[in-house]
């Protein structure tokens, strides 16, 4: 007892509060408002402070590379399996041993190497104009390639991870060959040369600019459900299809975390993470990003469960990450701009 009283008063006496008080400092690509309450519950049940930087994805990276061994980082959060698996490459990230993770979270959606976990899940599925087209006609992400689509599909930039992953899972099922066969064929049905996001993606159907798009299915929520009334409007005129159901499922991808290599509060760190995959938690991460929890026994928000239950890709996301240099390649070489 009295030592603790001592190293208290010693820390007092530094004038650093880190002394004084129990931190863990997180590198967040989520905005803050998408995370913040979750952390504020954390920091009352645990009496760990949190401080939190938010910044864009790639930005983020590079900081943590820049940064190296001094990076006052204990965890970063971002989406992406591929961005995660860049991330732990570039000797950001460390290995952690948690049976409370690995308990919670399914064995692809983590990293085999411990060092990236998943804590949400979310689709890159394709939207439909209602108007325009009969979600019969609809059944596989090959199936995009068939020259019936020709001129008739949105798609964002080959700069996209969310692309990049896609293409990846291509690979990873169907080999090389047959992924850049399927790109070339891809790109050969877009309505217009890429540009803006998955939300303009979903626009440009709604005005008719094409018939089918490819986008995430959080961005689809947070349109329909999110308050903006034009918004609302234009994910209103499509529909949501889940590819592949009857093959391999519909391809996902995470928004994850993970303890960075040069972590000073490793052992907070590691709370945080267990917090992240508590039944709570997951509810309530899961319902505010619009995207499905990674704990089996959670159920998606009413919401996302009205699209109705889908089979996912059960292809370990770190492969989304070993075949990025691959995916980059076949994009380039068959013109996805
Ligand atoms: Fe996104």
């Amino acid at each position: 007892m009295f030592k603790r009283v001592t190293l208290t008063l010693l820390g007092l006496i530094s004038c650093n509060p880190s002394f004084a008080t129990e931190v863990v400092n997180v590198y967040s690509a989520r905005e803050e408002q998408l995370i913040k309450p979750l952390l504020d519950a954390f920091t009352q049940d645990t009496g760990i402070q949190v401080n939190l930087i938010t910044a864009d994805d790639d930005p983020l990276l590079e900081r943590l590379k820049r940064e190296g061994a001094n990076s006052p980082a204990d965890i970063l959060m971002t989406a992406d399996a591929g961005r995660l698996y860049r991330a732990a490459e570039q000797g950001s990230l460390q290995a952690i041993q948690s049976p409370k993770l690995q308990q919670a979270i399914p064995a692809h959606l983590r990293d085999p190497q411990n060092r990236w976990f998943g804590l949400t899940y979310r689709a890159r599925v394709i939207f439909y104009n209602k108007a325009t087209v009969n979600p019969k006609e609809l059944s596989s992400y090959e199936n995009l390639a068939d020259p019936k689509w020709q001129g008739r599909i949105c798609v964002r930039s080959s700069t996209s991870i969310y692309n990049q992953s896609l293409l990846a899972s291509m690979i990873a099922s169907k080999g090389a060959a047959a992924a850049e066969t399927w790109a070339k064929g891809l790109v050969s049905n877009l309505a217009k040369p890429p540009s803006g996001g998955d939300r303009d993606q979903i626009k440009a159907v709604a005005a008719g600019q094409c018939d089918l798009a490819l986008a995430n299915t959080y961005y689809y929520a947070q349109m329909l459900y999110g308050g903006d009334a034009a918004q609302k409007d234009a994910a209103q005129k499509l529909g949501i299809f889940f590819p592949n159901q009857a093959e391999r499922g519909t391809h996902i991808n995470i928004s994850g975390a993970a303890v960075t290599a040069s972590a000073p509060n490793k052992t907070n760190a590691l709370k945080l993470l267990e917090y992240m995959v508590l039944d709570d938690a997951q509810r309530w991460y899961s319902s505010t990003n619009g995207e499905y929890p990674v704990k089996a026994n959670i159920p998606a928000a009413d919401q996302l469960q009205a699209w109705g239950r889908f089979k996912t890709d059960a292809l370990n996301l770190s492969l989304l990450g070993r075949y990025n240099q691959a995916a980059l390649i076949i994009m380039d070489k068959v013109g996805w701009k």
